[in-house]
């Protein structure tokens, strides 16, 4: 979900639309303002659906001065108009939004609200109305209550913003687990759940911490810990601009950041990379990394499958072994830790709160952490020992492309860099500044095949109900990845699979028809996967190929510029997200905003 506030600005509503415009990639399944226009009169406006349909019903004519706004990824309560935020307390005077999920709001329902009448089906209506049934029984000041509700909150996360109709230009912010900034204006002051959505007003924020809570004024903002004690801090100044999160002339921003991949790996060589030779990395990092004697990557979706090619890498060229592993799983399912383990998180935003969770636990054990991020200033980043930026620019479209590649550019820097410390000759030898370049142009190549992958995705995939993508070794690792790119934006049910080990079961789901990528860049099983590739077409199967140039046969519908073989799934990647792209757009698709899912997944 994500938030937006604003205190002290005359164009209220205009500020809070923009912003939540800006953060509809962390959900779009409704949304809602409220806004005081200082009259007595209700503002408060929700439709289901897109900030679009939002925006067509708000009245020209309002006008204030402060206002809260909201998107939402459903959680509790399916996605509906009377389940969008603000929620609103039974006597109309407080205004909530919520990102987060409020554990124990059924036995606070059950033990003081049974007189109350519920409009919604949400956690977040139970928390505004507990509000105000604290500041009416209790006689509480809104603030009070507010608190004393925070208190009984105990073990859940959420991100609040409410507004109180007798103080109607405070806005009241909480925080735990669920991200929250302050945006530092001059005469007013913002709120918001990613920088991004504020660039157009201020460029200063001011992080939060778990437990705090904040009273914003236009000329004031007030810290407090858990404890209730005066917080100080300063702000930091985020360097991007408002227009690096336009599409420009794109369609939609997946073309745009699937056409960026060559320039993004050339942003990468630009920062790591000294004389075409020496990868510039803290040697902190390069310190704590040699002290371990294994590494764990932990990620979700695709980070989690850049994570994978990582293994291959930190093992080829750095010689340690590696584990990669799911946060929702790693989190509550630890495995028997190595003696000497060092922990990279991998995450585009550095807000997912299941790659969060498992950072609680690691800095609890005290164990050294490195986040690899797009995100600067992101919790992860703040909450590990160390971190490395991906310097992508910002990703807006739901489903990762540059994200994806940049995280595999940043292992393989970062790998020949460990490896090089701790005398590998693989490493020492490996001319990463040279491979990436070569990567660069080969992605060109691909990005440059648009025409031809759209013919074959309409070819192959636009009908289709299912769809397979085989390879081995680390094609496999690819193919999990072009798998999920594939159903998350056409909704064609894909399944990423070890082309050896399909004959033992699944390809019972081979039919005529069943369109079968195979990604064919690994030398030593390449003709295995041939082998596999002629099992699927004797059962009817329509294959598409990808392979690489050395190893390409006649045929074979898309062939990739030879690259390094550790670094082939940055190249082989492009046409797979290109098929996903048409495929979704030839189906009608919101290709950026594919159903039920969020960008930024800040709940476990
Ligand atoms: C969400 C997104 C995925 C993303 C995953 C991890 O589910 O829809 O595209 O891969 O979160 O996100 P992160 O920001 O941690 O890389």
């Amino acid at each position: 979900c994500g938030i937006v506030g604003v205190t002290g600005k005359k164009n209220t509503v205009e500020i809070l639309i923009n912003g939540l415009e800006k953060l509809e990639y962390r959900g779009y399944d409704s949304a809602g303002i409220f806004v005081d226009n200082q009259t007595g009169e209700d503002y408060l406006v929700k439709e289901a659906g897109r900030i679009s349909n939002l925006k067509s019903a708000i009245d020209d004519n309002i006008h204030g001065t402060a206002g809260i706004g909201h998107t939402r990824w459903a959680t509790h309560g399916v996605p509906s108009k009377f389940n969008a935020h603000p929620h609103v307390s039974e006597d109309g005077r407080f205004y909530l939004v919520h990102n987060g999920v409020i554990t124990n709001f059924s036995e606070l329902k059950a033990q003081y609200l049974k007189d109350v009448n519920f409009v919604s089906e949400t956690d977040t209506e139970v928390v505004v109305q507990l509000i105000g049934y604290f500041a009416n029984e209790e006689n509480l000041t809104a603030k009070q209550a507010f608190k004393k509700v925070l208190s009984l909150l105990e073990g859940s996360s959420y991100a609040f913003l409410m507004m109180d109709r007798e103080e109607p230009e405070t806005l009241f912010v909480a925080k735990n687990k669920s991200p929250l900034l302050i945006g530092v204006g001059d005469g007013f002051n913002v709120v918001c759940s990613d920088a991004m959505a504020m660039l157009k007003e201020t460029h200063d924020f001011i992080e939060l911490m778990d437990g705090e809570m904040v009273v914003v004024k236009p000329g004031s903002i007030e810290i407090e810990n858990k404890n209730g004690e005066a917080v100080s801090r300063d702000s930091y100044h985020v360097e991007m601009d408002d227009s690096d999160s336009e599409k420009g002339a794109y369609p939609f921003y997946m073309l745009k950041e699937i056409d960026e991949q060559p320039a993004v790996m050339r942003r990468l060589l630009s920062e790591y990379v000294e004389n075409e030779e020496t990868v510039k990395i803290d040697d902190h990092i390069l310190n704590a990394m040699k002290a371990a004697d294994r590494l764990y990557i932990v990620a979700a979706g695709t980070s989690y499958h850049a994570g994978l090619v990582g293994k291959e890498l930190f093992e080829s060229l750095a010689n340690v072994p590696t584990e990669v592993h799911v946060a929702s799983e790693f989190g509550y399912h630890m495995p028997l830790l190595s003696e000497k383990p060092f922990f990279i998180f991998l995450s585009q935003s550095g807000e997912t709160a299941d790659s969060r969770q498992v950072l609680v636990k690691v800095n609890e054990m005290m164990y050294p952490s490195l986040t690899i991020t797009n995100s600067a200033n992101s919790t992860l980043s703040r909450e590990a020992t160390y971190t490395l930026l991906l310097h992508a620019g910002p990703e807006i479209a739901v489903a990762s492309t540059k994200a994806y590649t940049a995280q595999i550019a940043v292992e393989a820097l970062l790998a020949k860099a460990l490896g090089t410390v701790t005398g590998q000759v693989k490493a020492i030898d490996y001319d990463v500044y040279h491979e990436l370049t070569a990567v660069a142009n080969a992605m060109q190549a691909m990005v440059d095949e648009k025409e031809s992958i759209n013919d074959l995705a309409k070819e192959f995939l636009s009908e289709t109900r299912n769809a397979f993508y085989i390879g081995r070794g680390i094609d496999y690792d690819v193919s999990i990845e072009a798998a999920l790119k594939l159903k998350e934006v056409s909704y064609v049910q894909t399944e990423g699979f070890a082309s050896g080990e399909l004959k033992h079961g699944t390809i019972a789901l081979i039919e005529k028809g069943t369109p079968v990528v195979a990604i064919i860049t690994d030398a030593p099983t390449a003709s295995h996967t041939r082998g596999n590739v002629q099992e699927v077409l004797a059962r009817g199967a329509n294959t598409i190929t990808i392979s690489m140039e050395s190893l390409a046969n006649e045929g074979d519908q898309i062939v990739l510029p030879d690259v390094s073989d550790l670094l082939t799934p940055l190249v082989s990647i492009v046409p797979a997200q290109l098929l996903a792209y048409y495929t979704s757009l030839n189906r009608g698709y919101d290709v950026d905003k594919p159903r039920n899912l969020a960008k930024s997944v800040t709940v476990e």
